[in-house]
Order: C-alpha cells, then sequence, then structure tokens
C-alpha cells in the first residue's frame, strides 16, 4: 500500500470520547437504490495488538470482512449476562485493549467520473463495527464510529477525490473491543469485536434521494389506503421526486401530505401483502415495498388495522455457531422461515437493531416486530438490585447527563436507518438499562423521528412515559392481576423496590393506580427457553384470551449462542460462557434458545407452535372445537383432516366458514378405536410455510379403550421358583438373591429398579429462582440406596419388597414390586411410598423405573405422545400414535446435557436392535419413556452434549410421574399442578423379551 500505518497518537484517546463518536453523517434510511455502491467486503489486512493507540501492533496478516476477529484466531470470545468484563470507570477503559487495525486499497470506480465531476458526494458507510473505530484515508483522519449495531456513515468525497482520483488510496480502520460504548452495550451475549457487517462506499448523485419518509396508511373504516412519501436531500431539506406504485395505478410527486391511494389490500403478518414501489429524481430511483396498515394504542388495546393483535412472539439475537454476530445473509430468511413455520408472528430483535436483510424478510414474509435500539447498561443497576452498592443506576447512562446527546442521538439513528419497514410495529429504545432522563429523552426522541408507531421500554415499569407497558417473566398470577387491572399490595411491594433499584425516588402507592394499568400490556420476555424448558407456555397463551390488555409476548429466545469449538479431550462441541479461558463469565446462560446453535428447532419450538397456534383445536369423543384466532384471516386457507386409527390413514373433515374470532363445533366420525386425531393443513404454500404443512394437531385418547386394546397374553400363567442360591426366577425373568431383575430370556439386564431422580434441567441448576438440582444432590437423590426387605412367593406372584434410602438421612421411600408372569412376559405393579416426613417444599424429580440392556437398538418404536418430547408442563405438539425413531432422534442434544427426551403416555414400545437385543414393553395405563445409550448418571455429569460417551448399553427410563421443568432459569418455577410433590405412586408395566 502506497502510504504507511497512521502513526500512534497517544494523546487521542477518542475511544473514551463522550459524545461518541466524529464527523458522522446523521442516520438515515437504508434503502434499495439504483445509485452506484462498491461493497468493500473480502479480505483485508488486519493487525493485531492490545493497545487502543496502534503503538504494539503486530505483524500484518489477513482477515475476512464482515467478521469477528475472536472468531478467527486472536484472542477469544467471553461471555457475561450482566456483569462488565472491564472495571466500570465511566468514560475510561483499561490499558489493555484489544485492538484490531483493518486495512485495504480502494480505488474510485472510474464510472463514477462524470458524476464526481458534476458535485456527487462519496459515503463510507459501515453497518455493524464492534464497539468503536476510527477511520484513516490515506493517513487522513475521516472520523470515529459510535454504536457497534447502528450504520455509520461518513462523507470521504474529499479524501478520495482531492488528488489522484482514480489510483489507489488506503483505507485504514482501527478497531477496539473497549470503547466507552462499551458502557451503553452491556446485552447478555458474547464480547467479540470487529468489521462484523457489511463495509460500501456508496456514490450519492446530485439531486438524490438521500433519505425517505414514507407512511403507508391503511383505513379499516373505508378499506382505503393513503400514502405519504417525502424525500430528502442530504441538507434535511424537502427534494421533488415522484412516487409510482403501479398495482394502485398511482403516480404522484413527493411531499408531507398524505394522497389517497383508493382502496388496497392491507399489510398483516396474517397477509403480509407489499406494493412495489419507485421514487425517482432526474438521478436516482429507490424502489420500496410498501405495506400499507395502520398501528394504534387504542386505550388498553394494541390495534394494527383496526384489529387487537395477539404477538405469538420471540426474542431474536443474532447468533451463528461459527461467525457469532456476523449474519450469513441465509440465516435472515432461515430464521424467518422458521418462525412462520412454526406458528409465531411476532419477533423483537433483542436487543439492537438487526441485519438489514431481517427486516426485509420481516416484511415480506410477515411477522410484527419490535425494533430495539442498540442500548443496555445492566451492569450498572444489578450491583444495586443485588446490594451489592446500591450506587450503580446513579452513576448509570440512564441517569447521566454525559451521555445524553449520545444516546439521544443512537435512539434517533436506528429508527431513521428502518422506518420504512412495514414489519416495524413498535419501536423499543433498548434493554434493562434502567430509567431516567435520559432514558425518557431517546423515548421522547423516538416518538420526533417517527411518530407513526408506539414506543415501548420494558424499564419504564409504571408505563409513565411509554406507550405500551411490559414486563419481563411476570408470574401467571402477576399476570393475572394486570388483565385483572388490579395489583395486589404484595406485587405493588415488588415493582415499587424494582423501580427504587434504579436508584429513583418511588412514592408510596405509585403503583395502586399507575399508567401502565391503562394501557395494553405485554410481555417482553417470558418464557426462558433454556435447556428442556420452557413450561406453560398454555397457561400464559390463555391469558391472552382471558384479558384483552393481555396481547402476548416474546419468549426468551431464540437461539442458543453457542459457539463450535474442541474441548481439552478433543470433543468437537458448542461452547458457552468459560470454554474460551474466560475468567469471568456466565456458563451456559447463553444457550437458552427455541433451536439449537445449528439452527435445529429444539422441542420447545415444537412446543410453542402448538400454543401459538392461530386456530384453537380441541378434541373431545365426536367433536372438535375450532376457535379462529386470527386477527383478519377466515380459516379459507386451511383443511381439515381426522384419523380414528391413531394416524395410520386420514380422512378430510369439512370446515365450515369460521371468521375471525369466531369457533365452531364441528362434528367427527363416530367409531370404536381409542383415539381420535384432527389436524389443520395449510392448502398451498404462503411465503415460506409450504403446502401441507400442519399448523395445529390435537387429539382425544379414551384411556379405558386403549387398555382394552393390548391384547393380553394367553400363556398359562408361571410361578415364581428359587433358585439354590436364593436367586428367583418367573417366566422368561431371572431376579437376584435381592430381588433385583437380572434377566429377561437371553438378555441380560443391569441397574434395574425404582428411580427417584432424573439429571437436572438448566430450569433447576444453581443461579435460577429453584436451585434444585444442589437439594436433590445434597440429600443423594442421585445415588439412593436400596435395601431388600422382603421377598417372597405369593401364590403365583413374586413379592419384593424394599426400601430406597439416602445417604445421612431417615429419607426414603418404601417399594413394593408384585411381579406375575407367564412364559412370554413378567408383569409388575410397582408402589412408592416416600417418607411421610418429607419436606413440604422439595419437589421429587422423578417417580419410575430404570433398567438397561447389554446392546443399543437402533431402532424405537413406540405407541404414546409424540413424535417429540413431553414434560408435564412442556410437549404442546405431541400427539398419541405410532411412532418410530432411530436412537439418535430419541435424544436432544441440548447444549448442556440435562434430562431430555421423555414420550408421555407409552403404553406399548419395541427396542429392536441389531446386536440382538429386543424386547417389548406394555404399559396398559401409559408411561413416560425416555431411551438412551448413556446412564442418568453420564447425562448428569457431562458439561457438554458433545462430550457424552454412550456405554454399550441402553439405558431405559420409565416414569409415573416427573417434576415439570418450569422457566426458573430466569423465570417463574412450575406452576403447583405440575410440581411432582413427594406422593405415594403405583404404577404397572409389562417387559416381554423378543426375537430380535
Ligand atoms: C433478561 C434479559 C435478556 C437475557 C435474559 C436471560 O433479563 O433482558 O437479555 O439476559 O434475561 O437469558
Amino acid at each position: 500500500m502506497s502510504t504507511p500505518l497512521p502513526s500512534a497518537d497517544r494523546t487521542d484517546r477518542w475511544w473514551e470520547e463522550l459524545p461518541a463518536g466524529r464527523n458522522r453523517l446523521r442516520g438515515r434510511a437504508h434503502l434499495h437504490t439504483d445509485a452506484p455502491a462498491l461493497n468493500l467486503d473480502g479480505t483485508w489486512e488486519f493487525r493485531y495488538g492490545t493497545r487502543a493507540d496502534g503503538s504494539d501492533l503486530g505483524e500484518s496478516a489477513e482477515i475476512a470482512v464482515p467478521g469477528l476477529w475472536q472468531l478467527q484466531g486472536y484472542g477469544a470470545p467471553q461471555y457475561t449476562n450482566v456483569i462488565y468484563p472491564i472495571p466500570r470507570d465511566v468514560p475510561h477503559v483499561p490499558d489493555e485493549n484489544p485492538t484490531g487495525h483493518y486495512s485495504r486499497t480502494l480505488t474510485v470506480p472510474e464510472e463514477w467520473t462524470e458524476q464526481l465531476a458534476g458535485g456527487a458526494r462519496i459515503l463510507l458507510r459501515f453497518q455493524g463495527v464492534d464497539s468503536a473505530a476510527k477511520v484513516w484515508i490515506d493517513g487522513t483522519e475521516i472520523g470515529v464510529t459510535a454504536g457497534s449495531r447502528l450504520t455509520q456513515e461518513f462523507d470521504v468525497t474529499e479524501a478520495l477525490t482531492a488528488e489522484a482520483p482514480h489510483g489507489e488510496h488506503r483505507l485504514d480502520v482501527r478497531v477496539v473491543q473497549w470503547s466507552v460504548n462499551t458502557y451503553v452495550e452491556d446485552q447478555d451475549m458474547w464480547w467479540a469485536s470487529g468489521i462484523f457487517r457489511s463495509v460500501d462506499l456508496l456514490l450519492r448523485p446530485v439531486g438524490g434521494i438521500h433519505d425517505l419518509v414514507t407512511d403507508a396508511d391503511f383505513d379499516p373504516a373505508t378499506g382505503e389506503g393513503a400514502l405519504r412519501v417525502t424525500a430528502l436531500d442530504a441538507d434535511g431539506a424537502e427534494l421533488a421526486a415522484t412516487v409510482e406504485v403501479p398495482d394502485l395505478g398511482h403516480s404522484a410527486a413527493t411531499g408531507a401530505r398524505a394522497l389517497s391511494v383508493g382502496e388496497v389490500r392491507p399489510w398483516s403478518a396474517e397477509d403480509p401483502h407489499l406494493y412495489d414501489a419507485t421514487v425517482r429524481t432526474a438521478t436516482e430511483t429507490v424502489t420500496l415495498r410498501l405495506g400499507f396498515r395502520r398501528v394504534e394504542v387504542d386505550g388498553e388495546i394494541f390495534r394494527v388495522n383496526g384489529e387487537r393483535i395477539v404477538f405469538r412472539g420471540v426474542n431474536r439475537h443474532e447468533a451463528d455457531p461459527v461467525v457469532g454476530r456476523t449474519q450469513h445473509l441465509q440465516n435472515q430468511d432461515l430464521d424467518v422461515a422458521l418462525m412462520k413455520q412454526h406458528n409465531l408472528n411476532a419477533v423483537r430483535t433483542s436487543h439492537y437493531p438487526p441485519h438489514q436483510r431481517f427486516l426485509d424478510v420481516c416484511d415480506e414474509a410477515g411477522l410484527y416486530v419490535i425494533c430495539e435500539g442498540d442500548f443496555e447498561t445492566h451492569g450498572f443497576h444489578a450491583d444495586s438490585t443485588w446490594g451489592e452498592d446500591g450506587t450503580g443506576a446513579a452513576e448509570g447512562p440512564a441517569q447521566n447527563p454525559l451521555f445524553e446527546e449520545s444516546l439521544v442521538e443512537r435512539s434517533e439513528r436506528f429508527v431513521l436507518r428502518d422506518r420504512h419497514h412495514a414489519s416495524i410495529v413498535m419501536w423499543s429504545i433498548g434493554n434493562e438499562a434502567a430509567s431516567g432522563p435520559v432514558a425518557e429523552a431517546m423515548v421522547a426522541r423516538v416518538r420526533e423521528t417517527d411518530p407513526t408507531r408506539p414506543v415501548i421500554y420494558e424499564q419504564d415499569y409504571a408505563a409513565e412515559y411509554v406507550d405500551v407497558f411490559s414486563l419481563m417473566y411476570s408470574s401467571i398470577d402477576e399476570s393475572t392481576q394486570i388483565g385483572e387491572r388490579s395489583l395486589s399490595p404484595e406485587y405493588q411491594d415488588k415493582l415499587t423496590r424494582m423501580l427504587r433499584g434504579f436508584a429513583l425516588d418511588v412514592p408510596e402507592g405509585h403503583f395502586a393506580d399507575p399508567p401502565a394499568l391503562h394501557k395494553p400490556f405485554l410481555w417482553i420476555e417470558y418464557a426462558h427457553a433454556m435447556g428442556n424448558g420452557a413450561g406453560s407456555l398454555e397457561e400464559y397463551m390463555a391469558l391472552t384470551e382471558k384479558y384483552p390488555a393481555l396481547h402476548g409476548g416474546f419468549i426468551w429466545e431464540w437461539i442458543d449462542h453457542g459457539l463450535e469449538t474442541t474441548d481439552a479431550e478433543g470433543n468437537r462441541i458448542y461452547g458457552y460462557g468459560g470454554d474460551f479461558g474466560e475468567r469471568l463469565h456466565d456458563g451456559n446462560f447463553v444457550a437458552d434458545g427455541l433451536v439449537l446453535p445449528d439452527r435445529t428447532p429444539s422441542p420447545a419450538l415444537l412446543d410453542a407452535k402448538h400454543h401459538y397456534s392461530p386456530v384453537g383445536l380441541e378434541v373431545s369423543p365426536g367433536t372438535a372445537r375450532i376457535v379462529n384466532r386470527y386477527a383478519f384471516s377466515d380459516l379459507s386457507h386451511l383443511r381439515a383432516e381426522v384419523s380414528v386409527d391413531a394416524q395410520a390413514s386420514w380422512q378430510e373433515l369439512e370446515l365450515p366458514t369460521i371468521a375471525p374470532g369466531e369457533s365452531v363445533e364441528v362434528a367427527l366420525p363416530a367409531h370404536e378405536g381409542a383415539t381420535t386425531t384432527v389436524r389443520l393443513l395449510t392448502r398451498e404454500a404462503q411465503g415460506p410455510v409450504p403446502a401441507g404443512h400442519t399448523i395445529v394437531a390435537a387429539d382425544h385418547v379414551d384411556p379405558a379403550r386403549l387398555r382394552a386394546a393390548l391384547t393380553p397374553s394367553a400363556a398359562a400363567a408361571a410361578a415364581p421358583e428359587q433358585g439354590e442360591d436364593g436367586s428367583w426366577s418367573l417366566g422368561p425373568a431371572r431376579f437376584d438373591d435381592l430381588g433385583r431383575l437380572v434377566g429377561l430370556g437371553d438378555l441380560a439386564v443391569e441397574g434395574a429398579g425404582v428411580d427417584l431422580y432424573r439429571a437436572p434441567v438448566d430450569n433447576e441448576r444453581a443461579r435460577t429462582r429453584a436451585p434444585l438440582e444442589a437439594r436433590w444432590k445434597r440429600i443423594g437423590l442421585d445415588h439412593a440406596r436400596r435395601r431388600l426387605v422382603e421377598i417372597s412367593a405369593e401364590g403365583s406372584a413374586l413379592l419384593v419388597r424394599s426400601r430406597l434410602g439416602l445417604d445421612g438421612s431417615a429419607l426414603g421411600a418404601d417399594v413394593t414390586e408384585r411381579w406375575s408372569g407367564d412364559a412370554e412376559g413378567v408383569d409388575v405393579e410397582v408402589t412408592v411410598t416416600p417418607s411421610a416426613f418429607w419436606p413440604e417444599d422439595l419437589p421429587l424429580p422423578r417417580i419410575g423405573w430404570t433398567f438397561a440392556l447389554p446392546s443399543a437398538p437402533d431402532e424405537v418404536e413406540y405407541e404414546g405422545f409424540g413424535p417429540h418430547e413431553s414434560y408435564p408442563d412442556t410437549g404442546g405438539g405431541t400427539t398419541f400414535a405410532r411412532w418410530s425413531s432411530s436412537l439418535a432422534e430419541f435424544q436432544v442434544p441440548y447444549v448442556f446435557p440435562q434430562e431430555n427426551g421423555n414420550r408421555a403416555g407409552v403404553v406399548r414400545a419395541a427396542l429392536r436392535g441389531a446386536a440382538g437385543a429386543a424386547l417389548a414393553l406394555e404399559a396398559p395405563d401409559g408411561l413416560g419413556l425416555a431411551v438412551r445409550p448413556w446412564s442418568t448418571a453420564e447425562l448428569d455429569a457431562r458439561a457438554h452434549d458433545g462430550a457424552l460417551r454412550p456405554d454399550g448399553r441402553t439405558w431405559v427410563t420409565l416414569s409415573a410421574a416427573l417434576q415439570g421443568v418450569g422457566s426458573a432459569a430466569c423465570g417463574p418455577e412450575p406452576l403447583p399442578q405440575y410440581v411432582l410433590s413427594a406422593r405415594e405412586e403405583s404404577f404397572r408395566f409389562r417387559l416381554a423379551p423378543t426375537a430380535g
């Protein structure tokens, strides 16, 4: 390169300046235009050092732009949720500051010459640089960025054209990991740095459309649209341009007045109709995709196009297991497709404006978007919340005038970039940044910048200055109180304490009748989908049908942010906090999504699909109740089918016309079978949702008929026989002298017996609201010890009584097993009676039976609820049928190993394996079934899915009862009805060895 590296200037501490940034142009819309652009992505030169002044930069190497340098071999990613990874020393950062110096050459295209000569400008645009950068061209400072996820533009015309316009220029971008921006970008995600979104050089024609304000309104009363398009020049002055919408026959001059365009097909998430439009001046044409729609807050109701909307949403971070926040373009499309296929209708871009493409796809496919600014300062006020120093919030940016100018500019910048998107129905200034005058000023600036959309910000707990009230992780009880518009004294106290946690003066009685209770409410975050769970989506969604003010919410969160790496033993794993040598980290709290790191849907997404279904479906004998939960559509785009033989065959079911909000009862064919299943499918493809796609399925199962359908063994009863060594046999079953089942025909059986344990799920581990794991392990539930009490023959039965005891404690359970059998199999009835003095607040993980077979089956067939896992408070979307699954498919590879894979209500199963392990199981009353290539102990011991080791056996766990999974990693514990209190439980099943 022609010019040398900009020299180190020790006096210029640009990365600590407030207001942050230098020389940046005011924010503006990111438009699709025919104005020339030169994309600068690709391989850049890179030097890495530890000092922001560039005084210790290393050798030159190559790096990919866009990209994060910690994922390209420099430094390491670090995960913290709340706490700042650097001292809180505003606006300063430590001397040791990982620094990446990016350089490349560029040449202004020859074709731009003429326009440049006529006065065109050249802008250099960065769409995302974490966390701050200083930019030079040919050694001359151009400016400094501010806002990692915000587009920044610099006018570089002089720098590129003053001398040798078409010669080679040198572009230098020095990026620092820590800067004053760090303090306002404390989101719960990986700390990672670099130029992680695209860089472009833009030619801005004279008379070009620098910015656009569009308002495509729909009047639900008349069905007509009105369009206002204002074109602005670089100085913010109005520009004469023509707007054309060919499909509406509309062609008019732009201007501040809205013009009627006649009848339109409105945009909604249900029918995301977009009109292609162009805005043209003599020198530039911008193409837009317009969605006509009206968003209103009408008292306590949030309306789109006049109708109340329920948000069936999710929070989405930008994550990828290989490139992290650097977004593959296809991930934008894939995420939206998966969301639409799973009945989601809304997304919050937590906690920063997303990649441009994402919003384009949301417009096209139809998702209601809460677009959020890049602002979080959790590490300030978390201290006071946890009682550590109490001063944090007062110094925090939401109350600190030092930050005001930068933060107000931040909130304006992201709104300016995205306000032409139909999908955005609300703005949020950010997340967990406390409350105070600066936050209020940010909200005010958002409103000024775009008066057409409501503003939301969760931390305004009383909704004093926002339009929509929201909270995170509210319990069912709290949500009910909000729905009832009346808060109990205890809940008022809690909210008062939360607001006081921001070091604000909050008078008593502040929450007696706050503005919040006169506005629409939504769960900005709820249902923490970490690992197995979250539970109780059903109960949450039911509240939205009961209380008009409750508008649904956004599950936390979309994707596990695990990063592909290798552990010390060489296993390929998804790494989380602590896997990259971080001193300070928050472990696997970063893996809490509805999809696994590689975007495989986790069972939680299937559960959400069911409870988010736009069509409610309840099947009872002879009839199905169908509720149309759409705001706008009838159900003519869906067809229905019914199966009366556990989904072996389907027949068409006629549906009447069902208007939005209506429900009907549809008669179902009478039959003698045990199951009736109904499903609704799409007739035709709509966007990413294919034709024939199941929207919802539900069934009715008659347990008595199910039992009757199990053919009892015709073989004559066998009698127990005792061997000389004290062992017993009964039909094909063999028991040792302690009464433990050790064989079935040719099969050796290991580790058989009653089991009260399952591997804890993330919601039960340390640092949750219900750290049950520690309590379970403290009393050794994972190592219960058995003692034989009595073994005896009682007629044709073998009676085995035993006691399960827990180390150091008198707690335990009495177990009775009554075995009977015939030549083909054995039946057992088990009764488990936990100690009467079992602590009331200590649920049991499980009550069931476990055993291992000598080799792994390739296939598991079962008749029960599937195809995905179910726990007492999850499993939405499972239906009763004969399912078949490979052993691998039976497991859910949660990033952190934990209980998984339970199939509920299994009445029959067959385990068939190449190595001759073959077993038939029958459970006439239905039992939970999990089949694994490893033991519960292994599942419990490993910290990464990739480290789990099969032990050559097949572990079968049968569950008569299970503790619900809840949401306690960040939300409520399981509801009382899903808590497995220590109670007596009886269950029965039959095991029969079969020919392999
Ligand atoms: C919320 C926060 C999210 C995330 C979540 C826990 O408090 O807003 O960013 O940290 O908790 O996973």
